[in-house]
């Protein structure tokens, strides 16, 4: 049976290959062989539909949730650098959605934001997403309408672009963190958009899973380096995790290489739809055992898992000696000298400006508190930049809550935080401000069309923190 249906597939990936070097005749003819591997279009396709699982071990009961695929989190989708990813989303919930590929710099008609990119897709509905994939990295997708809710309810999953040439580690591991507020029969509880959580830190919940599971250990064996992929798919909790016994090397964020380096205090910090890819050298001793825990919130502290080892012989007994820098992705260097300057500032909130309240909405962006996509009606762009000129956007968070701000189709540097220049200068899709600071970031804005620039705090976002940026 086997042997009858692999020269099939085969053929099919054959005339995949044929089709991609049909669209792009000016394709120069690669000789390494390594570059020679094609680029492919990757097909998939995704249900979204509710489906029990079980978050939390027994004797709790299972979960009802809202899933791609029958799963929380949904299918990983796994691609390479420069392929095409095509994806059929059907949708079988009871109310509209839409798909983000959260990251991806992609053509606008593509990106998932309904009355801004594409109509909804009402149930029973289909809609079929196709791109290419221009940078390697760490990225998720999530639906774009109600978020607040449908992210809450489950729907989210890894989107991970392998580098053509990867660097050397011994697993490549995905940790998707996710925040759920369940009741004590384990099942979602309801009150979603609630004024308290919009004007506050947002849906904060009661439990948090790694790869849509409470989790008690993450076995690992000692000696090997393993690459950890965090994404924070919660729609309002701030991670703070330290890794006790280890010495956590991040390598990329929001997907993006940087410098490597070991975080602040060993500490990875991850606002919602963060990215961090760490390289970890497991170098504990066999049998043993160490916390991993999460402390942003203060007197919240909380144990994520332990990092369990084998009793397995070590791998190697020191680390792997081998470089962990990421090859950069083609992203268009911001020019300083000659960037026009904006500025964006986020009021509103518990303990701050409340003159958005009237029109029912805790937040704004330079005085203007609307929905742009998301289920809400469109408004005029706040910013209009001309394709392939360069920026500099200063943020200020004149509140007295955390935002994490996040612009689509785009990657941005942060080049100063409270007027002070960052020291690794990192490109980013989702910044985190925290209360009262202040951040630049830099672009070129060279993807066109109308791209939300929102707050991934998702009550934050539904309740008024959201705008479009467009370019022409
Ligand atoms: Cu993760 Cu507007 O999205
Ligand atoms: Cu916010």
């Amino acid at each position: 049976m086997k042997a009858r249906r692999r020269p099939q597939a085969a053929r099919r990936q054959v005339l995949g290959t044929l089709a991609a070097l049909a669209a792009a005749p000016l394709l120069p003819l690669r000789s390494s062989a390594r570059a020679a591997t094609p680029a492919a279009t990757v097909e998939r396709s995704l249900v979204a539909a509710p489906a029990s699982v079980r978050l939390v071990p027994e004797p709790h009961p299972a979960t009802r949730v809202w899933a791609y695929g029958g799963q929380v989190p949904g299918p990983a989708l796994r691609v390479r650098q420069g392929d095409r990813l095509r994806v059929q989303v059907d949708n079988r919930l009871g109310e509209p959605t839409t798909v983000h590929w959260h990251g991806i710099r992609l053509p606008n008609a593509m990106d998932g934001v309904p009355g801004l990119t594409q109509p909804p897709i009402a149930p029973g509905e289909r809609f079929v997403y196709e791109f290419a994939l221009p940078d390697a990295g760490t990225f998720f997708y999530h639906p774009h309408l109600r978020s607040h809710e449908q992210l809450a309810r489950g729907l989210a999953g890894a989107l991970i672009v392998e580098e053509r040439e990867p660097i050397a580690v011994d697993r490549d591991e995905v940790w998707v963190l996710g925040d759920w507020r369940l009741d004590g029969d384990a099942s979602i509880r309801g009150g979603f958009g609630a004024f308290m959580d919009a004007s506050h830190d947002g849906r904060v919940g009661n439990t948090v899973t790694v790869n849509g599971r409470v989790r008690e250990t993450f076995a690992v064996r000692s000696g090997e380096r393993v690459r950890l992929r965090l994404i924070n798919a919660a729609s309002a909790r701030i991670f703070a995790l330290g890794f006790s016994g280890h010495a956590p090397r991040v390598v990329a964020l929001d997907g993006q290489p940087v410098e490597p380096h070991e975080p602040d205090g060993g500490v990875v910090m991850l606002a919602p739809a963060q990215r961090a890819d760490v390289v970890i050298d497991m170098l504990g001793p066999p049998g043993s055992r160490h916390l991993v825990r999460d402390g942003f919130y203060r007197r919240r502290e909380y144990r994520l898992l332990d990092i369990v080892y084998t009793d397995q012989a070590p791998l190697r007994t020191r680390a792997l000696d081998a470089p962990i820098r990421l090859p950069a992705n083609p992203l268009a260097e911001p020019d300083l000298a000659h960037a026009q300057r904006h500025e964006i500032v986020l009021r509103g909130g518990m303990m701050g400006d409340m003159s958005a309240l009237p029109r029912g909405k805790a937040w704004a962006l330079n005085g203007k508190a609307t929905g742009c996509g998301d289920g809400a009606a469109m408004f005029d762009p706040l910013l209009i930049f001309r394709r392939g000129s360069s920026h500099v956007l200063r943020l200020v968070n004149d509140t007295a809550w955390h935002h994490p701000m996040h612009w689509h189709g785009h990657a941005f540097r942060v080049i100063s935080r409270n007027d002070r220049a960052t020291l690794r200068r990192e490109w980013l899709d989702t910044v985190l401000l925290a209360p009262n600071e202040s951040a630049e970031i830099a672009f070129v804005a060279d993807n066109p069309g109308d791209w939300m620039f929102h707050c991934h705090v998702l009550d934050h976002q539904a309740s008024g923190m959201a705008a479009c940026l467009r370019v022409l």
